[in-house]
């Protein structure tokens, strides 16, 4: 395989049924800005420089839309195309400047096999500030996602946009595409759908008084705050966002360096995850019922119904 690959995750897209109601949410609750609206989307950044990390997508249901993945530069974005339309991917475009996208660039997008959006670019434009509130996201971090058609979607973001396996487990693939030890993770689930959006903070401090401000707000922790005592290391605390997807603060990813990382499956996990549970702190114990049905994808369709 040629060295073109992923380099980054940009950010995800959301549909959602209440445009202002979601946009309040992530700009004073959870502590992201909007930067940009038109035509019924939101755009909304963190503190560092990458142009938006989420957009909201007025729509008459809520669902999970896609991911926008970075590359270095125009090259690559060529070759990913090359072999996306190699690979038997649905392509929806031929790479091209992007002036009508947020933040513009060079890029194409092309479907997974769980027909998600996935839309591949480079030179998007980028802030020049870093906004000063520590207690704010930095960036995104990871998105983990149902699968349906679990190898075939490991194989697409593997063997087509240069995802490396870090690690396994019996639920969950946790794929990596830069030091972090995962920005892409694929839940063995019904799919496709969204499994959970993380955002980083840049340290444990800030983690909680971002979380402070959110339980303020009225919404309930509903997981954490802890320690991943598996896959990643990092910290991690859970809120059910207002249409019903699961999201997250995390801080303290696990770097890797490829020459020495050793890939760990899903035996290995069973038989030496520290502290035997999902939190090595032994502190959160407890998943609430909320976001197991927020993680499932229940909780969004419950919502979209009525029934909640
Ligand atoms: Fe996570």
């Amino acid at each position: 395989m040629s060295e073109a690959k992923v380099t980054g995750v940009r950010g995800i897209d959301l549909a959602v049924r209440d445009l202002d109601s979601s946009a309040r949410f992530y700009n004073a609750v959870w502590g992201l800005e909007e930067v940009r609206r038109e035509q019924g989307v939101a755009y909304m950044r963190a503190t560092g420089r990458e142009h938006h990390v989420l957009a909201l997508h007025e729509a008459p249901r809520s669902a999970f839309l896609g991911t926008r993945l970075a590359t270095s530069d125009k090259t690559v974005v060529d070759a990913l195309h090359a072999r996306a339309c190699g690979f038997g991917a649905v392509v929806l475009d031929a790479p091209h400047q992007m002036p009508s996208q947020a933040g513009g660039g060079y890029g194409f997008s092309f479907r997974s096999p769980d027909g998600l959006m996935q839309t591949v670019s480079c030179d998007v434009e980028r802030h020049d500030d870093l906004i000063a509130d520590a207690t704010r996201p930095s960036k995104f971090s990871h998105v983990v996602v149902r699968v349906a058609n679990f190898p075939t979607q490991r194989d697409f973001f593997v063997d087509l946009l240069g995802f490396k396996l870090s690690d396994e487990t019996d639920g969950i693939d946790f794929l990596r595409c830069s030091p972090d030890h995962h920005s892409v993770a694929l839940a063995k689930a019904q799919g496709p759908g969204l499994h959970h959006m993380a955002f980083e903070l840049p340290n444990l401090d800030s983690l909680m008084r971002a979380c402070g401000r959110v339980r303020s707000s009225g919404h309930d922790l509903e997981w954490g705050v802890g320690r991943h005592s598996g896959p990643g290391n990092n910290i991690f605390s859970f809120f059910v966002e207002p249409n019903g997807f699961a999201c997250e603060y995390t801080t303290e990813m696990e770097q890797i360096d490829d020459a020495t990382y050793p890939v760990r499956d899903a035996r290995w996990w069973r038989e030496n995850r520290p502290g035997g549970g999902p939190c090595a702190w032994r502190m959160a114990t407890r998943r609430s019922e909320n976001l197991m049905l927020a993680r499932t994808g229940k909780l969004v369709e419950a919502l979209n119904d009525g029934r909640a």
